[in-house]
Parts: C-alpha cells; sequence; structure tokens
C-alpha cells in the first residue's frame, strides 16, 4: 500500500508555492522588475526612457537581438517585418467560419494557432534561423490579424497592410480606413498607440509568458505557442484587465459615486474588485502607469475629446491613494488603469483592447520563446503538486457501490 504522506516526507525538498509567486520557472536576461522601487528595466534600459524615446520596433529589436539597433539595423528590422505583414489569402476564409459577434480574442486564438498549418517551415524549432522567421512572422501579422477580427465584427472589408506606414500608423489604417477614402493617421495617436505597445511588450514571467514557455518546453511550434499565451492573456485578472477597468468606469459614471465603489472593494462579502488596481509584482507603483496618465492628456488634446470617464479615473486614483486600505495593501492603479480610457478615445471598442495587449505582448512571447529553446539547459515544464485526495483504496465493482 502507498504511503502518501511518507512519500512526501521522503521526497527531499518539496516547495509548495501556488501561484509561484516565490518559484523563479527560468533564467532570463530580457526583462528586470523591482516591484518595490516600481523598476521595470528591458535588457538594462528603463521603461520610461523606452517609452519616451523609442519606438515599438526599436524595442522588438531589442527584446529579441540583446542590444539596441544601429540606424541601419533598425532600417532593415522595419523592412523585414514589413515584408511579413501580408496574411495567407486563405486565412482569410477563417473568418467568415466565426459569428460576427465573436469576441477578436477568441479569433485571434484560432488564427493565430491556424498560422502553423501555413507556415510549415517556421515550424522546424531547432533551426534558428527559422526560430528568427517565425518570430519575424508573428510579430508582423500581429496587427493584419487584429485589424481584420475588428473589421470582420463591423462588417467591414478587410484591408490589405501598407508597408509605406510605420508598424501602428499602418495598423491603425487596417483598423479604422475604409477602401473608398484615403486614411492620414494622426500623428499623436499613432505615437501614443507606439507608446502604448512599447509598454506592454513584456513583463517576464507573468501569466501569459510563462503559458507561452510552459506550452513551448514540450516543443509545440511557435504559433501554437503564441495562441496558447493569447488564451491566457484573455483573463480578467490579466489582459481583460483594462477591458474590465473601463467598464468598471463607465460603470461608476460620476466622481459622486467613486465611494460607493470603494466601499464595495474593501467588503470582504463583496467580490468586487477595483479593476486596474494591483499588481502581483508592483507594491509601491507600476511605472507604466505613470507614462499612461500622461498620453491620456496628449490623446484627448489632439483628439479635442472630453470623457468624464478620465474625470472619474483621476478621482478614483486620487481618493483610492489616501484610503488606509489600498495603502496598507499596497494597491496602486497598474498600467491598465489608464489604457483602457485612451484607446476607448482613439476608437478602438472595448473587445479590441485585449487583441491590443496581445499584439504588443507577442514581441515578449516570442523573445522568451527564442530565450528558451536557445538554452541547452532547457527542460520540459513540469511542475509538481502537494496531492490532497484520497489514499490508496481497493476498487469496487459498480454493482456493489
Ligand atoms: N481591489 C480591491 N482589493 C484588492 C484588489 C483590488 N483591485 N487587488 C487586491 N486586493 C486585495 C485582495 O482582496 C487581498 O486582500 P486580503 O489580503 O485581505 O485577502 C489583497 O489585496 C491581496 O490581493 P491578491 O489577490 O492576493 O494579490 P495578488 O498579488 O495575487 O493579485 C491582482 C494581483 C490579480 C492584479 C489583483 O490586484 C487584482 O485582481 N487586481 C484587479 C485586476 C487587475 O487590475 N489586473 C491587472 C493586472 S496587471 C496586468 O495584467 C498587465
Amino acid at each position: 500500500v502507498v504511503d502518501i504522506r511518507k512519500y512526501y516526507a521522503q521526497s527531499g525538498m518539496f516547495t509548495y508555492d501556488p501561484g509561484f509567486t516565490s518559484t523563479a520557472s527560468c533564467e532570463s536576461g530580457l526583462t528586470y522588475i523591482d516591484g518595490d522601487q516600481g523598476v521595470l528595466l528591458h535588457r538594462g534600459y528603463p521603461i520610461g526612457q523606452l517609452a519616451e524615446q523609442s519606438s515599438f520596433m526599436e524595442v522588438a529589436y531589442l527584446l529579441l537581438n540583446h542590444e539596441l539597433p544601429s540606424k541601419d539595423e533598425l532600417d532593415t528590422f522595419i523592412y523585414t517585418i514589413s515584408r511579413h505583414t501580408m496574411l495567407h489569402e486563405q486565412l482569410a476564409q477563417f473568418y467568415r467560419g466565426f459569428r460576427r459577434d465573436a469576441h477578436p480574442m477568441a479569433v485571434m486564438c484560432g488564427v493565430v494557432g491556424a498560422l502553423s498549418a501555413f507556415y510549415h517551415d517556421s515550424t522546424d524549432i531547432a533551426d534558428p534561423h527559422q526560430r528568427m522567421v517565425a518570430s519575424h512572422r508573428l510579430i508582423a501579422k500581429m496587427p493584419t490579424i487584429a485589424a481584420m477580427a475588428h473589421k470582420y465584427s463591423i462588417g467591414q472589408p478587410f484591408l490589405y497592410p501598407d508597408n509605406s506606414l510605420s508598424y501602428t500608423g499602418n495598423f491603425l489604417r487596417m483598423t479604422f480606413g475604409v477602401p473608398a477614402e484615403p486614411y492620414v493617421v494622426n500623428p499623436v495617436v499613432e505615437k501614443a498607440l507606439d507608446r502604448i505597445f512599447i509598454l506592454h511588450a513584456d513583463h517576464e514571467q507573468n501569466a501569459s509568458t510563462s503559458t507561452v514557455r510552459l506550452a513551448g518546453s514540450s516543443g509545440a511550434n511557435p504559433f501554437a505557442c503564441i495562441a496558447a499565451g493569447i488564451a491566457c492573456l484573455w483573463g480578467p485578472a490579466h489582459g481583460g484587465a483594462n477591458e474590465a477597468a473601463l467598464n468598471m468606469l463607465r460603470e461608476i459614471g460620476t466622481p459622486e459615486k467613486i465611494p460607493e465603489y470603494i466601499a464595495r472593494a474593501k467588503d470582504k462579502n463583496d467580490p468586487f474588485r477595483l479593476m486596474g488596481f494591483g499588481h502581483r509584482v508592483y507594491k509601491n507603483y507600476d511605472p507604466r502607469a505613470t507614462v499612461m496618465q500622461q498620453t491620456v492628456r496628449e490623446v484627448f488634446e489632439s483628439l479635442n475629446v472630453s470623457d468624464p470617464v478620465f474625470e472619474t479615473a483621476l478621482r478614483l486614483e486620487e481618493i483610492a491613494l489616501k484610503d488606509d486600505y489600498f495603502v496598507e495593501k499596497k494597491l496602486f492603479p497598474n498600467v491598465d488603469f489608464y489604457s483602457g480610457v485612451i484607446l476607448s478615445a482613439i476608437g478602438f471598442p472595448t473587445t479590441m483592447f485585449t487583441a491590443l495587449f496581445a499584439l504588443a505582448r507577442t514581441v515578449g512571447w516570442v523573445a522568451q520563446w527564442n530565450e528558451m529553446i536557445s538554452d541547452p539547459e532547457q527542460k520540459i515544464g513540469r511542475p509538481r503538486q502537494l496531492y490532497t485526495g484520497p489514499t490508496q483504496r481497493d476498487y469496487v465493482p459498480v454493482d456493489r457501490r
């Protein structure tokens, strides 16, 4: 008879760490976070500097290739990415199989996973060159896939990529342009969205990145791994938080109703949480939220919009940051608190928010996946468990139960 308790006692070092709050699953040279100090570095560069001074394409190059690119390297990288923006024509047929009201994340899970059926060469993960081609394909095609999901949902024709535009400008045009009219990219909106992409590019071993690594550790092809990451990101506690935060702000409606919602968030018998508040790692402030708050103003001024939701957000932040509950539990606005407000002002429906997050995070996912596959020490990910079921017992035939 197997004595389960004895087994655990004799199995040497065994850690029980639900949610992996204190277990490193890998070594990584990509992203450093100091949650107490509110520090986020990509390959050593502070996120604030990257968001202010670089572009999403530069950050993508940095994460994939370890160093910031020279001018020539950046031009070549942008050219390479632009060569892969088209989607196989047959993939457009896939969209027609979805209901018109399908959530864009459902469409993206399906379409990204299906890329493996179209780009067989990129599934040879033992070849570093093919791994890089797969990474470029994924980064390049995500805007096309996301924009097509949006176009399909509103019944407009798909727009082909325009590679004379920037990565972000092209995405804006494919999303908001119509074939009958020229589309002029607003440079403030383009810059703001590019910044949002930078802020979401990577965040070390978060749930979706860990999912991509775990899926990839079995040797699964990169498209399947990224589809797994998209599925994980969809959850409201992760990528769905900006959609949830904006919905919450709209529900609150006016600053007068804020105390009612703060009281609900503090009530242990109420499952309600302030969406866009709190973070597993940042326990002082989220450095990305600071950049985001500043970007909201720029976008609002450029588009000449005044949305009461922004005033509600500012006031809610102000009230919560003075409230003992939030101070003691170190709950601060995270990146998602303001990103939804900006995306809504630009014109994205809330259902597209997580799709945009997936688009940006693809850069981190493929960089992390490449890092893992290139590691000679890499093993299949296989967490253990603490068994809490019955001890060994004998089978009883069905007529005697
Ligand atoms: N509103 C109210 N109370 C909260 C909130 C919140 N947003 N977040 C945490 N708390 C409370 C919890 O009730 C808990 O209280 P307790 O100790 O009395 O039980 C305590 O703070 C700690 O919360 P945990 O859930 O244990 O903290 P964890 O680090 O596991 O969770 C998380 C982090 C999931 C982000 C959480 O803060 C949350 O649910 N926030 C709202 C959702 C959100 O904004 N997610 C976006 C994350 S950022 C991203 O994905 C890019």
